[in-house]
């Protein structure tokens, strides 16, 4: 018998449906009107003109302090980071890390995924929050095993304070979060042997590094892991794909760029220093690539979707998430239903904020 009331079980409903509704009508209505002037920003949602605008860096910067040096966000350490910089500098920066996260490398890290998967699966009790017992748990293990850090409760605390740090200034509470971040990472760096801790970066860029690795490499990861409940629920018997997960609920949903000069994209004029916002979500369902783009189909071939970013800032962790996300799944029984589910909205797509689980049986 279950022990679950009726309105858990209805909100679980309602939540999951607005998920899966709100990236079927953002591609939709994106795709309609394909290059949209909003919030002070263009949003591209065609396939050809989001890969244009993730892979045109001489056209489309990511270093949004160099054209948005007032952001009300500037403080993050994430735009000082990697993500945020432009060749050649990426380059230099990105090969500092580059051999961690090889095929080769990860394929090493793959046993202990599994060790972690199996054991954060056994704590997966009737009621759980998936979220907080298996999907928040598994990549932050990962990530400090790469870092050989011990995962820290702060850790959660830190993530949110970055990631959600965009559009407002930042309080006190948050500055101090960042200088707490910034000294954790300037005294692992004294002991630790990684690339990163002994490359000749400045102490100030390797915890920004650091924060970028933490922050980027579990958010996705969990709302990934998450997601793919969600699908398994709603297609039952159909087989986990991680890739055509990745292009129906893509979490890294819109992906920023700044104009360098002045440009076209279809018939509208894209001013010099203007923000643009590659919306993966409507290209990964461009019918113009994709035949039924709305339907989940497992083993889509080719499958070619951006939801790891394409070019130069390909997501680094994308051989770690798709190892990460089968062997998760693997340990997973496909039992595990979403019972309870809360979503904080964000510009870029529903977030999966709280997932109860049951067991279903
Ligand atoms: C579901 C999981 C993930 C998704 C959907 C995802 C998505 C993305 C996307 C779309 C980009 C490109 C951003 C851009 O073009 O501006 C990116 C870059 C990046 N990702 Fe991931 N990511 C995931 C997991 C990870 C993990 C596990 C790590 C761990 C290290 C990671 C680290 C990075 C880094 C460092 C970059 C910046 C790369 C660069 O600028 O060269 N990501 N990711």
């Amino acid at each position: 018998m279950s022990v679950f009331s009726k309105p858990q079980a209805k909100r679980a409903d309602q939540a999951r449906r607005m998920i899966f509704e709100w990236h079927e009508r953002t591609a939709r209505e994106g795709l309609r009107d394909p290059v949209r002037r909003e919030h002070g920003a263009w949003f591209v949602h065609r396939y050809a003109d989001a890969r244009r605008v993730l892979t045109d860096h001489d056209t489309f910067s990511s270093d949004e302090l160099r054209y948005n040096p007032q952001a009300p966000h500037a403080a993050n350490p994430v735009l000082r980071s990697l993500i945020a910089t432009d060749p050649p500098r990426h380059a230099a920066l990105r090969a500092v890390v580059a051999q961690q996260f090889t095929k080769r490398v990860l394929d090493r890290t793959r046993e202990r995924i599994g060790h972690d998967a199996a054991q954060l699966a056994n704590e997966l009790h009737e009621g759980a929050d998936f979220i907080e017992t298996f999907a928040r748990p598994l990549p932050t293990r990962t990530i400090c095993h790469l870092l050989g850090i011990e995962p820290d409760p702060r850790f959660a605390r830190w993530t949110d304070a970055v990631t959600t740090f965009i559009g407002t200034r930042a309080t006190h509470d948050t500055q101090r979060t960042f200088a707490e971040i910034a000294d954790y990472f300037r005294t692992w760096r004294r002991t630790s042997d990684t690339p990163l801790a002994r490359s000749d970066l400045t102490d100030q860029e390797v915890a920004d590094f650091c924060t970028l690795l933490l922050t980027n490499g579990t958010e996705t990861t969990t709302t990934l892991l998450a997601s793919a409940v969600l699908v398994r629920d709603r297609f039952p018997g159909a087989p986990d794909d991680v890739e055509e997960l990745l292009r129906l609920l893509p979490p890294a949903g819109g992906t920023d760029r700044f104009a360098t000069r002045d440009t076209t994209i279809g018939r509208h004029r894209i001013r010099r220093g203007d923000r643009v916002v590659a919306m993966v979500v409507s290209a990964n369902r461009d019918p113009d690539v994709f035949a039924d783009p709305h339907v989940h189909r497992p083993g889509r071939n080719p499958n070619p979707h951006l939801g790891f970013g394409r070019g130069t800032h390909f997501c680094l962790g994308a051989h770690l998430t798709r190892a990460q996300v089968a062997v998760a799944l693997a340990q997973l029984p496909r039992t595990w239903r979403p019972l309870d589910l809360k979503v904080d909205g964000t510009p870029v797509g529903p977030q999966i904020a709280a997932l109860r689980v049951t067991s279903g049986s």
